[in-house]
């Protein structure tokens, strides 16, 4: 199989290479688990002025991001497996599932939108799903990008160096519960002990102790998960 690769289309390609350069990410990239290219929409001009936006027809506050950038982008980038992205505040709200679900692609194309937005052609004929990474507004898409390509990115086989650790985790569990508290040493500290249970070495009595922290923890901020 080929190996998983994103484009990102930003006119801000230094705020998505910067972020993925670092740590785990950084490291699958220089391992060649996945290629990352960022690119600069402008690239994608033709005029002199390099120009990604203009006045919205019927008036309004803000510039539009112009179609023919983003067009010539995906023309030139896209491929018959790939899977085309924009992020958006009003798109379908990333998740875990929509993770794992692009980590099984082999090309994604990330398209960023600015201003007041894009020109709703863009959308119509080239993306594939809109996606926003939660209910508020960025002043653009490329940092909602980075953090797509880092959900997706550790789900990569070999990424992560514990095969383990992306399983047994927040909303990755079978269970769809938050994680138990986690402790390491010292035992104790500034008066605060960690739970003997958890020195106590019985396997079993810890299983079913951190079972009950998950349903807690989960109760008290995410009791919509309990559903
Ligand atoms: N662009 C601006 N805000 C965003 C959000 N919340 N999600 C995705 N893209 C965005």
């Amino acid at each position: 199989m080929e190996k998983f690769s994103i484009d990102i289309v930003t006119i801000f390609p230094q705020i998505a290479a910067a972020p993925l350069s670092e740590s785990i990410i950084g490291r699958a990239q220089q391992s060649g688990q996945v290629e990352i290219r960022c690119h600069d929409l402008r690239e994608f001009t033709t005029d002199k002025h390099r120009q990604v936006d203009d006045e919205p027809y019927g008036g309004g506050p803000g510039m539009v991001m112009k179609p023919e950038p983003f067009f010539a982008a995906v023309e030139a980038l896209r491929t018959e497996h790939s899977r085309v992205l924009m992020m958006t505040p009003g798109g379908t709200p990333f998740s875990q599932p929509l993770a794992e679900e692009f980590s099984e692609q082999q090309h994604l194309i990330i398209l960023c939108g600015h201003y007041e937005g894009v020109d709703h052609r863009v959308t119509e004929a080239l993306v594939d799903q809109e996606i926003s990474i939660g209910d508020y507004v960025l002043t653009n898409g490329t940092i909602a990008a980075t953090i797509v390509v880092d959900a997706v990115v550790r789900l990569l086989p070999g990424v992560l160096g514990d095969d383990t650790s992306s399983i047994e985790e927040s909303f990755g569990g079978e269970q769809g519960l938050l994680e138990a508290p986690q402790y390491t040493r010292p035992p104790e500290y500034k008066g605060m002990p960690v739970p003997d249970v958890l020195l106590s070495g019985h396997h079993k009595k810890i299983a079913e102790w951190r079972r009950e922290q998950s349903i807690e923890r989960t109760k008290a901020t995410r009791p919509d998960l309990l559903d």
